[in-house]
């Protein structure tokens, strides 16, 4: 959800802040703009719309060597020129990412200042500059801040006649990148890769000032900061598409590899995972939360840790789960799921948790973020930076987490002996092997690509990989598709299906293979568009128009196999379909306001 960029040192800063903002649009936004200080004068620029429209209104050259940009995701007033952002009241120029809570309180204290926009982003500006006149010092104002501010709120701020960059933060990113060549603020480490992999990262109610050769940060109670540097080890162009047509692909296609470092960051050495993990055995009941495919694949931890950690599990999506009364066993858990760390329903059951004193485990990728921080426990995955904004590789490296926390579990109850971790070493070559072919796929994408509904089928686990099959389908090629569990189809939703409906049935759990066979007997009498993904033995052809084979492999891992297929068919309908792929309409990467 929107970017934020600054920059000041011996660079001009225009070129170097709408490289970050475009290197941060896969956080969505819906209009973008810049300040910048051209001989003493703050200059601001800002359009709806695309970067492009931005640029085409920017002179890239001009001598300025200090600026802060921004990317809005609209929350508080439409997107428009007037609410876009950065905005200007007095002395303060600045640009936010986050939601003010008391933006409405704060306004009855600003009655001498005439606002023009809708945004409670305008209002912080105006309370900074009433603040500022009244104390002359940005560390007071700083620090005042923290304590009239309701809500989440990461900030880049520019004073007339200071030669420095401001940044406070809380609860949503910041970053403040350090170079020889001058110094920066990002939302997220793409946006400042091209200049350096060097950064700090702020903290809740840290704050930093920046000038061109210094950065200070201050640690909540003004204390200045003796934070080490965070060194990013990707570089900008790990960070960008190698090659392929799209981040969605390039991402599909290093699953193997990122599936390879998550399961080596815990199985590589066996006493540094069971160290890892101790202690997961205590508990007698787990809540997995999650918003969208963090939930889908908290739904498959569900099947693998209840089938061999014998524990109850319980899976909810977090914008129910934070509202609801809860009844919790003396040794419960919540398991939060975020590629992010960021996603504001998912931080709210967090807190919540720590309120009622649940213990909290996160399962996140993005190394600082809020719920990795916040978390009792925090396990990452190492799917490396997710650009394109429907997740494919955080969702199976956070599938092979869940799996291990179950084979950990296995192994504990006696269900499981060691060997099982050969597995997942197993499975990276399988998944290396069924990315190298992809006809299969791109057979099916054509049949369909023109339809307008497809249905996903499943029992069990089966279920859970077509829910997530069917929201990659719709989120980036628009077509409309519903996943269901098989044996419900023929409960009302069976009247849609019409000759050439597509029908996409994946079976690969033994235990209910004839069951689902049967639905399927069912769509086809109807003249459904059959295609199964399954590890089974189908003889019948009559039952299917395409059938994709996959190898037989243990519980535990082969839902990878059958998730990457469904990750390719959506990302080749849409090709077809001409969509933004990387970008689809309306969505953001990370949902961080509610
Ligand atoms: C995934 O393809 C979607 N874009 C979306 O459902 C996402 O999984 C959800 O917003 C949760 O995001 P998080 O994992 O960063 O919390
Ligand atoms: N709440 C602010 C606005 O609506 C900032 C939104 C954002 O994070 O982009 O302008």
């Amino acid at each position: 959800m929107c970017g934020i960029v600054g920059y000041i040192g011996k660079d001009k800063c225009i070129p170097i802040i709408i490289n970050g903002l475009e290197a941060l649009e896969y956080r969505g936004y819906d209009s973008a703009g810049l300040a910048y200080v051209d001989k003493g004068k703050i200059i601001l620029k800002k359009e709806v719309g695309r970067i492009e429209n931005l640029k085409n209104n920017l002179d890239m050259n001009v001598e300025s060597y200090l600026g802060i940009g921004h990317t809005r995701w609209a929350t508080h007033g439409k997107p428009c020129q007037e609410n876009s952002h950065p905005h200007r009241v007095g002395n303060i120029t600045l640009v936010h990412n986050g939601i003010i809570e008391n933006y409405d309180e704060l306004k009855k204290e600003l009655i001498d200042y005439d606002l023009k926009s809708e945004t409670d982003t305008e209002v912080v500006a105006a309370y900074i500059d009433k603040l500022y006149k009244e104390t002359k010092d940005m560390l007071k104002v700083l620090q005042l801040l923290k304590k009239h501010l309701i809500g989440s709120y990461a900030l880049g701020i520019i004073v007339d006649g200071i030669n420095k960059l401001y940044a406070i933060r809380k609860d949503s990113p910041l970053i403040i990148g350090v170079s020889e060549a001058g110094n920066f603020i990002a939302s997220d480490v793409p946006a400042i890769l091209r200049y350096t992999n060097m950064y700090y990262l702020l903290l809740n109610d840290e704050y930093a000032v920046l000038d061109e050769d210094d950065v200070v940060i201050y640690d909540r109670d003004g204390s200045i900061s003796t934070k080490n540097i965070e060194i990013f080890e990707g570089s900008y162009e790990a960070a960008m598409k190698n090659g392929f047509d799209h981040f969605m692909l390039k991402e599909i296609y290093e699953q193997p590899k990122v599936i390879n470092d998550t399961i080596n960051e815990y199985i590589k050495d066996k006493k540094s995972f069971f160290a890892k993990m101790k202690g997961l055995e205590k508990y007698k009941a787990i809540d997995i939360v999650g918003c969208g495919s963090a939930y889908h694949v908290g739904l498959v931890g569900k099947s693998l840790i209840t089938e061999y950690g014998k524990v109850l599990v319980n899976v909810d999506i977090a914008s129910e789960y934070r509202y609801t009364n809860h009844i919790y066993s003396k040794k419960h858990l919540i398991i939060l799921i975020s590629q992010s760390g960021e996603t504001a329903d998912t931080l709210a059951v967090l807190r919540k948790a720590k309120k009622e004193n649940i213990d909290t485990l996160a399962i996140v990728n993005v190394v600082g973020s809020s719920i990795a921080r916040e978390a009792d426990k925090v396990l990452y995955i190492k799917a490396g930076p997710e650009i394109a904004v429907a997740t494919t590789k955080a969702y199976t490296c956070q599938l092979m987490l869940l799996s291990l926390i179950a084979a950990y579990l296995g192994v504990k109850n006696g269900n499981l002996d060691d060997s099982i971790f050969e597995e997942y070493h197993n499975i990276v070559r399988l998944l290396d092997d069924s990315l190298k072919d992809t006809k299969d796929i791109q057979k099916v994408a054509k049949m369909i690509w023109q339809n307008k509904d497809v249905f996903y089928l499943g029992r069990k686990v089966d279920y859970a990989l077509a829910m997530e099959a069917s929201l990659k389908l719709k989120e980036v090629s628009y077509l409309h598709s519903e996943a269901y569990a098989a044996g419900e189809l023929k409960h009302g939703t069976i009247s849609l299906i019409e000759k050439n409906t597509p029908v996409i049935s994946i079976v690969t759990d033994d235990s209910i293979r004839s069951k689902t066979l049967s639905n399927i007997k069912e769509v086809c009498a109807r003249g459904a568009l059959s295609i199964i993904i399954t590890n089974q033995d189908i003889s019948d052809n009559e039952m299917y128009t395409e059938l994709i084979r996959l190898p037989k492999v243990s519980k535990l891992v082969e839902s990878v196999l059958v998730i990457v297929k469904c990750q390719l068919l959506a990302y080749y309908v849409a090709k077809l379909n001409g969509c933004d792929i990387d970008k689809p309409r309306n969505l953001a990467k990370s949902v961080t306001v509610e």
